[in-house]
């Protein structure tokens, strides 16, 4: 059984007051949202403080980038094992702006997702179509090709304590969804690539989030979709009310 995560990606938004304020709004009112897992996102400064407020809830930390060397003279990066030690538990890697605007490569998130696998951080390995290469009917090569090279060498083991997001590159912060239909599409096409690579059973395991302009009204015909099991939230995560919105249609799909 998949359950379903809400994760909130804050991006390089809000302040130290106002990421513990969010932090603690969505704590409190978690219980809205009985059998849903929540995870919220700040930018890396505000883990600790974001971290200490949710410490005993059922919101969990997740940073949005990390360096996949452990420590050593890498001016400006974070290691898996120092997210660990101010409380964070999930990474996510690959996002599209990390691709297409700081230059990551599929290579790149392969060496994070081994790295934060290997010091027992979850990563959310993230996976995505431009518009052109959906226009030019590209989607499924491009997600087989960004599903390989990015969880190139994960073991059986370690997959299982994975999740992958698909995110339309067309469809982040453009308020352009995919359809619930389009989204169910690569979700089915990642289940059997994970069923190839791994097994059946183990592909029934993984978590497969979508994001991409989610919204309180477009979640629930998402999060119905067979093999949706839960949503990456950028812009929509920064008011309270609209996450839990969000995570309230989790529950009808659990
Ligand atoms: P969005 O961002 O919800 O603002 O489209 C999603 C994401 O980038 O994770």
């Amino acid at each position: 059984m998949r359950r379903t995560l809400i994760a909130g990606n804050w991006k390089m938004n809000l302040d130290r007051a106002g990421s513990v304020a969010l932090a603690r709004a969505v704590a409190e009112r978690s219980g809205e949202v009985p059998d849903v897992d929540l995870l919220v996102c700040p930018p890396s400064v505000y883990l600790l403080p974001v971290a200490e407020a949710v410490a005993g809830t059922r919101v969990a930390v997740g940073a949005q980038n990390m360096y996949h060397e452990p420590s050593g003279a890498y001016t400006g990066e974070t290691s898996a094992a120092m997210l660990l030690d101010v409380g964070v538990a999930f990474v996510i890697l690959g996002h599209s702006e990390r691709r297409h605007i700081l230059g990551e490569t599929d290579a790149d998130v392969n060496q994070k997702t081994r790295a934060a696998l290997a010091e027992g951080l979850v990563p959310i390995v993230c996976v995505g179509e431009l518009l052109e290469e959906r226009e030019a009917g590209h989607t499924a090569d491009v997600i087989r090709r960004q599903f390989h090279g990015s969880l190139a060498d994960v073991s059986a083991d370690e997959i299982q304590r994975s999740v992958i997001a698909y995110e339309p590159v067309w469809a982040i912060g453009t308020g352009k969804v995919a359809t619930p239909e389009q989204a169910e599409q690569v979700h089915a096409d990642l289940r059997s690539l994970l069923a190839e690579r791994y097994n059946d059973r183990i592909a029934g395991s993984v978590r497969i989030l979508y994001g991409g302009s989610v919204k309180p009204g477009n979640a629930d015909a998402l999060l119905a979709q067979p093999n949706i099991d839960g949503a990456l939230v950028g812009g929509a995560s920064l008011k309270v009310d609209d996450f839990l919105g969000i995570a309230a249609a989790g529950i009808h799909a659990a």
